[in-house]
């Protein structure tokens, strides 16, 4: 018998209905009375407006979703980022920046460097703020309670041109580390380092030899990690916004991808050398041993991945073939022999890894993923948890569903212990969103929470324990990985 395919995913890719502070939502199944905190997340609010459609996906103006756990019950939140760019459009009624803007509006942006901070890729809870990034922006700060936008936030000056939106966390610095970059007449990578207790500082910068997209790296306990791979930004298109995201890329067939190696401790000296071109989309951590670094990360020959996305109407659930997928590598570098070997961990399609922050810079026993499975040629969001000696469980959702990345959770109590894992999910046969919470070892369903909405695409997310009388801007330290 035939199997049905399921509704059109192009829901999942429409301007957030309704926004709210939060409201008590309904649970199927129980939540750990342990378990009090917040998960915040981060995607695309509007995909069109004044009745044009954004070219990709990544040009949407942000949006932050949250789902808080209290004493066994839940409440839901969304709101979309009101961006200083967002504002000016509402204000003036028109598309002012990006692909849509008119040609005049996108050349006298590009003559000032004017873009709209979208905000709609991560959110990180650090000291006593909220902060939504996007990578060619700074942070955006969001008030914690009712997810309102405080504004952008340069930290005193510190932060020289782009933020990346993939802070990683160092549980024995107790600090994070992130990027960002300066496009210019050369191109700048900036290393930034934010303390649990103490100010956000620049920490060393170095030069790249051509402008490129990086989305991503990695931390170990002394060492910031990069892999730059041929992924070269236009930069006259990027500041006309001509085309969309994607129009603005070229993948360098010729060139290879550079590994840098950075001492956390010594940023002005760095390892840097070359090996056969590949892109990492995301890192799930780091860690050393035996005088070598280890890296896992998801990897892609090229970039064809961001043509698979495009603004979300094309993607159906039989297109198996057209996907670019993504895989767990484990990567050995040798910084003193310059040597990168690069192994497939697990063969699955899979992508957004997650480890738990306790291990953060050290070796982690677990990693989680969001998969995906074929099944009768049907496609199926899926989640899979990896452990050391490569044993994969998987959790398969139900035909026509699309899980986000499985979020580590854990309450501050239970120190190294992950308990469970907490994912946003679409269900295109109800057109409804609804959070899935995991057993975080072997993946069994714990608690269904439901929302009366969709909650569009969201890309990455972090947890905030609230378990104590602390209230969320009282408490200290960046709570992602
Ligand atoms: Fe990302």
């Amino acid at each position: 018998m035939d199997k049905k395919t399921p509704p059109s995913p192009i829901k999942f890719f429409k301007n957030l209905d309704k926004e709210h502070d939060f409201i008590e939502v309904s649970v199927i199944g129980e939540i750990p009375s342990s378990l009090n905190g917040i998960l915040y997340r981060s995607g695309v609010g509007i995909f069109e407006q004044f009745g044009k459609r954004y070219k990709h996906t990544f040009e949407g103006d942000g949006a932050i979703s949250a789902i808080k756990f209290k004493d066994s019950k839940a409440y839901a939140s969304s709101k979309v980022v009101q961006s200083e760019g967002l504002l000016e459009e509402i204000n003036k009624g028109k598309n002012i920046y990006g692909s849509k803007a008119p040609w005049f509006s996108r050349f006298i942006n590009g003559l000032k460097n004017k873009r709209k901070n979208t905000a709609n890729t991560h959110i990180v809870a650090w000291q006593q703020g909220l902060y939504a990034l996007m990578e060619g922006a700074k942070p955006t700060q969001i008030d914690f309670e009712t997810l309102a936008t405080i504004g952008e936030e340069d930290f005193n000056g510190e932060i020289k041109g782009t933020f990346s939106a993939h802070p990683h966390y160092v549980a024995s610095r107790e600090c994070s580390y992130n990027f960002g970059l300066e496009y210019g007449r050369e191109t700048k990578l900036n290393f930034y380092e934010l303390p649990n207790s103490g100010k956000v500082r620049r920490i060393g910068s170095l030069t790249l030899e051509k402008p490129v997209m990086l989305h991503d790296f990695i931390v170990s306990d002394n060492y910031l990690i990069f892999f730059i791979a041929p992924a070269q930004l236009i930069i006259w298109k990027l500041l006309l916004s001509i085309g969309s995201f994607i129009d603005c890329l070229k993948w360098d067939e010729k060139s290879q991808t550079e590994i840098i190696v950075v001492p956390i401790d010594d940023c002005e000296k760095s390892y840097r050398f070359k090996t056969k071109a590949f892109f990492a989309s995301h890192f799930a951590g780091a860690f050393e041993e035996n005088g070598k670094i280890y890296v896992d990360y998801i990897h892609y020959p090229d970039i064809k991945l961001f043509k698979n996305l495009g603004d979300g109407s094309e993607l159906n659930w039989r297109e198996s073939d057209n996907h670019s997928h993504g895989k767990l590598h484990r990567a050995e570098i040798d910084v003193k022999n310059n040597t990168f070997i690069s192994n497939l961990r697990w063969n699955g399609h899979c992508e957004f890894p997650r480890i738990a922050k306790f291990f953060s810079g050290k070796k982690y026993p677990y990693i989680w993923l969001q998969s995906e499975e074929y099944i009768d040629g049907f496609f199926r969001s899926s989640i899979s948890r990896i452990n050391e000696k490569n044993e994969v469980v998987t959790f398969v959702y139900d035909e026509g569903q699309l899980c986000s990345e499985p979020v580590p959770i854990t309450s501050e109590a239970s120190g190294d212990g992950c308990e469970y894992v907490l994912s946003l999910v679409f269900d295109s046969y109800k057109n409804i969103s609804y959070y899935l919470l995991l057993t975080a070892r072997d993946l069994r369903f714990q608690a269904r929470i439901e929302l009366s909405q969709v909650i569009p695409i969201t890309f990455h997310g972090s947890w905030v324990d609230i378990s104590d009388s602390r209230t969320l801007s009282e408490r200290g330290s960046i709570l992602t990985n």
